[in-house]
């Protein structure tokens, strides 16, 4: 298959890893970068070799890439991905898709009308983690699904991120951020969502940067932010398939204890399951069934290793062989709506229907050749 050639506009925080990943897939040739930040452009492309450093418009109306890799903000996230459609390139972002249902909508039809592909992150669930997990509970290691909670309990990004403000604006909280890696599991596992409700409110509205010490004060350090957007949620949800969901978001709890490295438990009629972080991608599923006296290990069958990268290689190779790509845009819509869904349901008090569904992406292959996703 042809390398596809990649412009990566965004070169901030979360780009190193892409840069780094992205090296180990023949098919992904990153030639060019770009920043409003023109420094953090150069200094990438110092780092990691890249060709052409560009100017953003440039690198998006131009010739030089056949797709957008967008580590952009979240707000950034739906414009420029409307100028890389326009300038007739295929477009892979961090998430969120957009800030909102109707942003997202613009980037959506506007890659359909220009016939282009739409990928967006997470691609964590295409770790051993999730895909192991999802495959015992196709085979029926728990028997039937019923329920689940998930937990993402923090107290926000403000101690360790250098410019941690998005996180605090529409776009961002705890929904819109870590939620993308937890329902993109859930629905992976269990498929379309189709009510939810909750809370959805700031519990702590004034945030203080204290990223460095100190001693050695980060960029902001002292700084503040004025929380614009829910930094704590407590909903429910239920599947098309039945299932039923506890899920809480927040940036707002200091020390909580829950289960870090098995953040989702799944209960099933025949056991219980527990699934590991879903903001990385090689972990241990534990279960343990009726009769059991302990948690054991599910056997992986999938192979390790995969980093930020994989769901990009994905869509470049679905291009090429003409299928479906896992991390689609259809899925990061779903994704949307149920997130948005939670914000609408903590506004209104209301329980909320999923207009959206899509199809489960098919499971990873589990013998690869190296550098590879299949044959
Ligand atoms: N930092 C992480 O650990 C992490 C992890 C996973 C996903 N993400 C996601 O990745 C995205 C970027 O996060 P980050 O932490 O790297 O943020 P960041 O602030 O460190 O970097 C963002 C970069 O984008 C540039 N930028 C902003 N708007 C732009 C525009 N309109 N055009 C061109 N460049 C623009 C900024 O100058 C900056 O260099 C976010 O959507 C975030 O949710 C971050």
């Amino acid at each position: 298959m042809d390398p596809m050639k990649i412009g990566v506009v965004g070169c901030g925080n979360i780009s190193k890893q892409y840069f780094r990943q992205a090296a180990r897939f023949d098919l992904l040739d990153i030639t060019a970068c770009a920043d409003l930040n023109p420094d953090a452009a150069q200094a990438a492309a110092d780092e990691f070799g890249v060709t052409a450093v560009m100017g953003v418009d440039d690198l998006l109306a131009g010739d030089e890439v056949e797709a957008v890799l967008n580590l952009t903000i979240p707000a950034a996230h739906v414009p420029v991905g409307l100028k890389a459609i326009a300038g007739g390139k295929h477009v892979y972002s961090e998430k969120p898709l957009g800030v909102d249902r109707d942003d997202a909508a613009q980037l959506l039809d506007a890659a359909k009308t220009a016939g282009l592909h739409v990928g967006n992150a997470p691609d964590t669930f295409l770790g051993t983690g999730q895909q192991t997990a999802r495959r015992a509970i196709d085979e029926g290691l728990i028997g039937r699904p019923l329920s689940f909670t998930a937990f993402m309990m923090g107290s926000g990004h403000e101690s360790w991120h250098p410019s941690p403000e998005f996180y605090y604006k529409p776009g961002g909280g705890p929904m819109f951020d870590m939620g993308p890696y937890y329902l993109t599991a859930i629905v992976n596992l269990f498929g379309p969502v189709a009510q939810v409700a909750g809370f959805a409110d700031i519990k702590l509205p004034l945030r203080t940067i204290t990223h460095g010490s100190a001693e050695n004060p980060g960029p902001l350090y002292g700084q503040t932010i004025d929380v614009e957007t829910p930094d704590h949620y407590a909903g429910t949800l239920i599947t098309r398939s039945g299932v039923t969901g506890t899920v809480v978001m927040s940036f707002a709890c200091h020390h909580a204890p829950y289960d870090h490295k098995h953040p989702i438990t799944v209960y099933g009629s025949e056991g219980a399951m527990k699934v590991p972080d879903p903001n990385g991608f090689d972990a241990p599923v534990l279960v343990m069934r009726l009769g059991d006296d302990d948690w054991r290990e599910v056997a992986c069958a999938h192979p390790t290793g995969y980093g930020r990268a994989v769901g990009l290689a994905d869509m470049a190779q679905a291009i090429r062989a003409g299928r479906e790509s896992r991390c689609s845009g259809a899925l990061a819509w779903h994704v949307l709506d149920v997130m948005q869904g939670f914000l609408d349901s903590g506004r209104e008090h209301t329980f909320v229907e999923m207009s959206s569904t899509f199809d489960r992406p098919a499971p990873m292959p589990t013998d690869p050749p190296p550098g590879l996703l299949d044959d």
